[in-house]
């Protein structure tokens, strides 16, 4: 049977978070260098995107450039820079096309000033779309999201804009990145890493976590379809008892 059709379309997450990994060794193992393998990652993005907009995820947020990868050599931050140019002017129709609504999260001041510009008329043109929102994390860490909530939040304070009883969860997620995406429920890492290297801590609090041995450049729909039938198997409690998931209440 065809892998989508296994997927249960009154189960599906709504938030899907991904780490592209493995691009590097993927490059090496065909003999080229690491860019090599970045530039091919463009296929594994439009098909993971394609294949949750089909089964009505809400939201997918792409790891694209962590704030530990500004320590990469000079010459691989540079072609990752010039390829999130190349590939948002090249995939701005596609985007139009299948009504993705595009943002980010991340510290995207720190971008080289090409980057900042290709990326407002991108969210602009694309804001008002509802297929489906793809959210690249660009110069993202989850601790420095926290820590920068922290501090807008103590300033609230100061001015007396809130009151230190009133700080609450839901401020705090108001105060993030994310403030109007759902947590995440699922967490897909490719290449076989078992980490979650600093990326959507919070959000992530009762994610799926998903890993495969896939390297990213190589990650195609149906890898997507295989990690949605798995967290569909997977019973999601929350904190409570099984029997309190499974027996309904009176
Ligand atoms: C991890 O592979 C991948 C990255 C650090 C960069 C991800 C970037 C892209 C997929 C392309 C640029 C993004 C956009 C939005 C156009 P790795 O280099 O760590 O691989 P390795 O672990 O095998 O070395």
């Amino acid at each position: 049977m065809e892998k989508k059709l296994r997927i249960n379309l009154h189960k599906v997450p709504r938030h899907v978070a991904v780490i592209m990994d493995g691009n590097g060794r993927w490059a090496k193992g065909k003999g080229m260098n690491r860019i090599f393998g970045h530039r091919n990652a463009m296929t594994a993005i439009r098909d993971t995107v394609d294949a949750a907009k089909e089964i009505g995820v809400e939201a997918v947020t792409m790891y694209a450039f962590s704030t530990e990868n500004w320590n990469r050599p000079k010459l691989e931050v540079d072609a990752l820079m010039n390829l999130l140019v190349s590939t948002l002017k090249k995939e701005l129709p596609e985007f139009h096309k299948k009504h993705i609504q595009v943002s980010t999260i991340g510290d995207i001041i720190s971008l080289p000033k090409k980057a900042q510009t290709i990326l407002r008329t991108v969210i602009s043109e694309t804001k008002d779309y509802n297929g489906i929102k793809l959210v690249f994390a660009l110069s993202y860490g989850s601790r420095e999201e926290i820590v920068n909530a922290i501090k807008n939040i103590s300033k609230k304070v100061v001015n007396n804009e809130i009151h230190l009883e009133e700080i609450n969860e839901k401020v705090i997620n108001n105060h993030l990145y994310t403030f109007n995406l759902p947590d995440v429920d699922l967490m897909i890492r490719t290449s076989g890493e078992k980490r979650i290297s600093n990326y959507l801590l919070w959000q992530m609090a009762y994610a799926e976590l998903y890993f495969t041995d896939i390297l990213w450049p190589d990650f195609r729909m149906e890898h997507f379809y295989d990690a949605i039938i798995e967290y569909q198997n997977r019973e999601r409690r929350f904190g409570k008892t099984s029997e309190q998931i499974t027996v309904p209440k009176k």
